[in-house]
């Protein structure tokens, strides 16, 4: 029996690797200007990473790790998300020391998770976030926010919806935790198994739950909102006043909760609006973490981040109909005709790449025509053809394939000339 790939995993094959790398650029040329460096973190971690760190009573951790023991018995995982890992190597290389404050890292990679995989659901996908360590600037908030706004718009997507929502400091989160134990412990019963398990170790998450979502206490559940102190409020009012100022148009939702452990004060979603997009339209997550740091055995750190998956940004172009201006074709095909010919094919060809081009030639033997066809299959800017008889006189024949208009060129000379035409050309 033929082998498949794991169910939740896609390949990626030529044709539609472009627009990933197209994306990827996008990502890295706009951390390059927010001032983001990438950092690379193993794509396994001792997993107490991921279970002290996203928190043992999130879905991920309960549900959704491939935690396995490895030969010497360790139990490891492999990452579900990369904020644990990130903070986990600030605290490991004491990136809390480092002159440049606030440290400001991206990380792109594949994330794990074994979820029903459906659209936009993988159990493999690729995520780019940014992590910035040290700074309880809500101006950074605001930059976070714009640079993961950015990406999006320098791809042309234009039906996204921001949300945010404030989960306030600890003293807030306090009192609103016993809100809604008050809230829901009367009628607890009523609810599915992991919201009552939910009640005492972390109440919040029963406002994600899925199952229960259009339980009558769900609507009328206490919000956060109402329980910001003052240090909070004043927080959250910053960072909607930055990023009124950017331009950046926003809603505030205080059902947003996300779905991992370490949040507090900002949190926001990125969704898409676009029609068709499917049932899973958030593109993106992020917010603060303050704390996690000290947790992770480093000194009192805030930090602030988010991710995005490549698979979900993607359903996003293909919702809004969006074509990437993915760089198609090769600057040369060398064909050639005859024995001595074909040779000479193999050193001008690795000149051309060594010059600068991409450039092909045939590897089946095929006949004249059928080399031009494949030209034309890998769209060549320019087709060179080289007969014996040419090799001879020192020459070689160059074809513009979008004017049509066709040259000769000295042979011992070919890569300048061909350069200097391309230029002239491009
Ligand atoms: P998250 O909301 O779990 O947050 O994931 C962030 C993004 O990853 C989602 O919005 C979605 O685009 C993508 N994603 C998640 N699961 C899948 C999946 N199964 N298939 C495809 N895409 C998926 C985090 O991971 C946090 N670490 C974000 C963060 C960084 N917060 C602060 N810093």
């Amino acid at each position: 029996m033929a082998l498949k790939l794991p169910r939740g995993t896609q390949d990626i094959l030529p044709g539609e690797v472009e627009k990933w790398q197209f994306i990827e650029t996008v990502a890295r040329d706009l951390c390059e200007k927010f001032q983001y460096k990438e950092i690379r973190t193993p794509i396994f971690e001792h997993t107490e990473v991921f279970t002290k760190g996203v928190g043992d009573t999130t879905d991920i951790v309960q549900k959704e790790m491939y935690t396995f023991e490895d030969r010497g018995g360790r139990s490891l995982t492999l990452r579900p998300e990369g904020t644990a890992s990130a903070v986990r190597s600030f605290v490991e290389h004491k990136m809390f020391g480092y002159p440049n404050q606030p440290v400001k890292l991206f990380y792109m990679g594949p994330m794990f998770r074994y979820e029903r995989p459906q659209a936009g659901r993988y159990r493999q996908f690729v995520q780019f976030g940014v992590e910035a360590l040290g700074s309880k600037d809500p101006a950074i908030d605001a930059e976070v926010i714009a640079l993961a706004m950015s990406i999006y718009q320098s791809l042309g997507l234009k039906k996204l919806k921001l949300i945010i929502n404030s989960l306030g400091d600890k003293d807030s989160r306090n009192a609103h935790r016993e809100a809604l134990i008050n809230h829901f412990s009367p009628r607890i019963e009523e609810f599915c198994g992991d919201c009552q398990s939910r009640l005492e170790k972390n109440p919040l998450r029963i406002l994600d739950c899925k199952k229960d979502r259009d339980h009558e206490l769900m609507a009328t559940a206490p919000s956060i909102l109402q329980y910001l102190n003052e240090d909070s409020k004043k927080y959250f009012d910053k960072v909607q006043q930055y990023l009124t100022n950017l331009g950046i148009d926003f809603e505030v939702d205080p059902n947003l909760v996300r779905g991992l452990d370490y949040y507090n004060q900002t949190a926001f979603e990125i969704m898409s609006d676009a029609e068709g997009f499917g049932a899973i339209t958030t593109l993106c997550g992020g917010g603060r973490y303050n704390g996690l740091v000290e947790e992770s055995g480093g000194p009192e750190t805030p930090g602030i981040g988010f991710a995005l998956s490549i698979e979900r940004c993607l359903a996003a172009l293909n919702a809004e109909g969006i074509e990437l201006p993915v760089t198609q074709g090769i600057d040369c095909f060398l064909a050639s005709l005859g024995e001595a010919a074909k040779d000479y094919t193999v050193k001008l060809l690795h000149e051309l790449r060594k010059g600068g081009f991409s450039a092909e030639r045939d590897y089946l033997d095929r006949k004249i025509k059928a080399q031009l066809k494949t030209a034309d299959r890998l769209q060549a800017k320019y087709v060179a053809v080289l007969g014996d008889d040419e090799l001879q006189e020192n020459k070689i024949n160059l074809k513009d394939m979008e004017s049509g208009n066709q040259i000769e060129v000295p042979l011992d000379t070919f890569l300048e000339e061909f350069s200097a035409i391309y230029k002239k050309g491009r």
